[in-house]
């Protein structure tokens, strides 16, 4: 926690859980892995922030259905299966159904820990009482923008991936959402937030999950630390008047609270609302321990 001496306005990180998961589980973590359920089926996969001694037994970790061998580079690997498991399968949270499978870039096509973002920007949405467009950034496979069309809004989902994208559409499908106001975009982020600036739309809420580095459909390279401030500040233009949310997490290990917290303070400024910034976290069932994932900054204006 800390004091502003000018204003004594407090800035406290807070630890954000999920805990509304029946069908997900961070079941151990340690020695540099983590130990998950998703569905009936667990996996073991590399964490390179599980830099403690892991707590369940090795039976527990030897009982999986599939184990994630990384290579050297930092999202190479591949699935070592110990045990059948189906090429995907449905899981749910809430009201929403999504398919999940493990893919070559270790992970299933689901981030449990943003949970508590999508209830979050979800009860924003539903409170309004006013129609709301939402933007989903980096959106993969699109569960966010399912939970903001639930909650009545226009949801614009974008993705550089058109796999992701297909994914995404799958997902609308299956959580019976076909008719829902999603419009699926393949793009890059950048390019198409400056685009809809130039055209003049405008969105109450936007979701903002960056990689730290990816490419847009055309080869344009997205780097965290270089292109955030260009991309909050194009954000920034896209906005109406009376904003409802923003939404910004960002997985990147050099990143901390502070930092987004003065990032979304500086996007915002001309604003009336409240930023809260923190940890997005999973408790580890054996252990009782956190697990962090991912540094998170958010603004409302009515927190
Ligand atoms: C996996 S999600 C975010 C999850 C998490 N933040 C992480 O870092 O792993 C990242 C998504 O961003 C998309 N992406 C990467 N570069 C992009 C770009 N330049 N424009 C739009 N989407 C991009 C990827 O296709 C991917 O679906």
């Amino acid at each position: 926690m800390f004091v502003f001496k000018d204003t004594g306005e407090i800035l406290k990180l807070e630890l954000l859980r999920s805990d509304n998961w029946q069908d997900y589980e961070l079941l151990d973590s340690g020695d540099g892995q983590k130990l998950e359920r998703f569905g009936p089926y667990k996996f073991s996969r590399p964490e390179a922030q599980a830099i403690w001694k892991k707590k369940a037994p090795a039976s527990a970790w030897n009982d999986v259905h599939g184990v994630f061998q990384p290579t050297r580079e930092e999202s190479g690997g591949h699935w070592n299966f110990k045990k059948p498991v189906p090429e995907k399968w449905v899981m749910t949270y809430g009201d929403l159904k999504f398919w999940v499978m493990p893919t070559p870039g270790r992970h299933l096509g689901v981030f449990p820990e943003v949970a508590s973002h999508w209830d979050w920007c979800g009860n924003l949405i539903r409170g309004a009482k006013r129609p709301i467009k939402v933007l989903n950034l980096f959106g993969y496979t699109g569960i966010a923008s399912l939970a903001a069309a639930k909650a009545g809004a226009q949801v614009t989902h974008l993705d550089a991936s058109k796999k992701s994208v297909t994914w995404a559409r799958d997902n609308q499908l299956l959580s019976g959402l076909e008719a829902a106001p999603i419009r699926w975009i393949v793009d890059d982020a950048v390019a198409f937030v400056e685009r809809e600036a130039r055209r003049g739309a405008q969105y109450d809420g936007i979701i903002l999950d960056p990689p730290k580095f990816g490419r847009g459909p055309k080869g344009e390279v997205w780097e965290v630390y270089e292109n955030l401030p260009t991309l909050l500040g194009a954000c920034r233009s896209i906005l109406t008047q009376d904003p409802l949310f923003i939404a910004l997490t960002m997985y990147a290990v050099r990143a901390s609270g502070v930092h987004l917290y003065y990032s979304m303070e500086e996007m915002m400024s001309s604003f009336k609302g409240n930023i809260d910034v923190g940890e997005l976290v999973t408790a580890d069932k054996s252990a009782d321990r956190l697990l962090s994932h991912a540094v998170y900054a958010r603004w409302s204006s009515n927190l």
